[in-house]
């Protein structure tokens, strides 16, 4: 039988949005986590350039792997090879991959919550068990290596994300080392989404790999190089599991978009215009900060790293579907649902994504600050 799935209820949201812009109304989408800007110029001149030389087949670059690679060493000063590097379709196919080619219908798998939506949802649809572990305040809204000793019996497998999504939250290194301590004693395959690897405002995000480095890691062009509709991304995994994997790559998704190739390993390079996007999400997040307590959202995450505020709406509603619903009706800003990352939380919880202009989180604060005033 089909697994039942919840849907992404943000969607439910943005299509809202969408209509409401249809009718003329000015919308804010503050919904998703997805840049504003686009993908760096330079790699759309090659994508511009190779459409008329290139015949766009099925392909794999060498030339793209062998730039991920060294990008570990760049960021990590981690040697991976080439060949353990799957290019897939986003980081959405690659968590498909991870766990459908490494674990067994059945399994129990580890996740955070609140996480991301498609954790608990990508876990369920491929017949495993989500094993939801409630990480709040005094967690840093992370997953601990005390927290997974305490899951009885061992889980199967475990996904990290740090920094994370809603929360913005991130595994201190000292903690990662001892998350990486317990699954290697109790025999419990990590995979860890880096795909907010690069956007970080507190010190530095270390990669799983830098401790295991038998970890399947899942990362992304969607977010730190701006190009989410691309559809590009990685799985790099152990030597051991790379036929499996491929074999799984080949019959459910072929490969990724042969002209997003060519635009990514031209993206890797544009380290002037994404570390500007950097400066952008920096300023919208202090002046976020600095914003919402005064309209009552006292309670939110560490925003460590990434580009969301997690933020505690209990004093106002106990449906925080509804409530952003109302949001956008009233203001045209366009917010998430807790719920759609907290099944059991998240009815009184809500992310606003800050990954548009400066200019637009201006316009978004000053439209609902006089929103929540009035329900104060
Ligand atoms: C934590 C996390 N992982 C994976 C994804 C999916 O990314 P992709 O666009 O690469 O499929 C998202 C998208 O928002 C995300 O937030």
């Amino acid at each position: 039988m089909a697994a039942v799935i919840d849907p992404f209820r943000a969607i439910s949201i943005s299509r809202i949005a969408h209509a409401l812009k249809a009718e003329g109304r000015s919308i804010i989408h503050m919904e998703f986590g997805q840049p504003s800007t686009g993908a760096p110029p330079a790699a759309i001149a090659e994508a511009h350039r190779v459409l008329d030389v290139d015949g766009m087949g099925y392909w794999e670059s060498p030339a793209l792997k062998a730039r991920i690679a060294r990008l570990y060493d760049e960021r990590y000063g981690v040697q991976v090879s080439p060949e353990r590097i799957l290019l897939t379709n986003g980081a959405s196919p690659a968590l498909v991959l991870a766990l459908s080619s490494r674990f067994s219908p059945g399994d129990r798998i580890a996740i955070a919550r609140p996480s991301y939506v498609a954790y608990r949802n990508t876990v369920k649809a491929l017949h495993m068990t989500p094993v939801e572990i409630a990480c709040g305040p005094d967690e840093h809204y992370q997953l601990t290596a005390a927290a997974l000793t305490a899951v009885d019996p061992a889980p199967a497998g475990v996904i990290i994300a740090s920094p994370a999504n809603p929360t913005g939250s991130i595994i201190p290194p000292e903690e990662l080392a001892a998350i990486v301590a317990v699954c290697r004693q109790r025999d419990i395959v990590i995979v860890s989404d880096e795909i907010y690897h690069g956007l970080t405002y507190v010190g530095r995000t270390p990669s799983v790999l830098e401790f295991d480095p038998d970890a399947f890691v899942i990362n992304s062009f969607s977010k730190y190089w701006s190009m989410a509709g691309w559809r590009l991304g990685w799985l790099l995994m152990p030597e051991n599991h790379i036929e499996q994997a491929r074999a799984y790559m080949g019959n459910l998704f072929l490969t990724p978009p042969s002209l997003s190739q060519h635009a990514g390993l031209i993206a890797m390079d544009q380290h002037e215009v994404l570390e500007g996007h950097i400066e952008v999400y920096r300023t919208n997040r202090a002046l976020m900060l600095d914003a919402l307590p005064a309209l009552g959202l006292k309670s939110i995450a560490p925003p460590d790293g990434a580009f969301y505020i997690w933020a505690d709406i209990g004093h106002l509603t106990d449906d925080s579907l509804a409530f952003c619903e109302q949001l956008l009706r009233d203001t045209g800003v366009a917010t998430a649902p807790g719920v759609d990352f907290d099944p059991v939380e998240g009815h009184r919880f809500m992310r606003f994504s800050f990954a548009v202009s400066t200019a637009e989180v201006e316009d978004a604060l000053s439209r609902i600050k006089p929103w929540f005033a009035a329900r104060a």
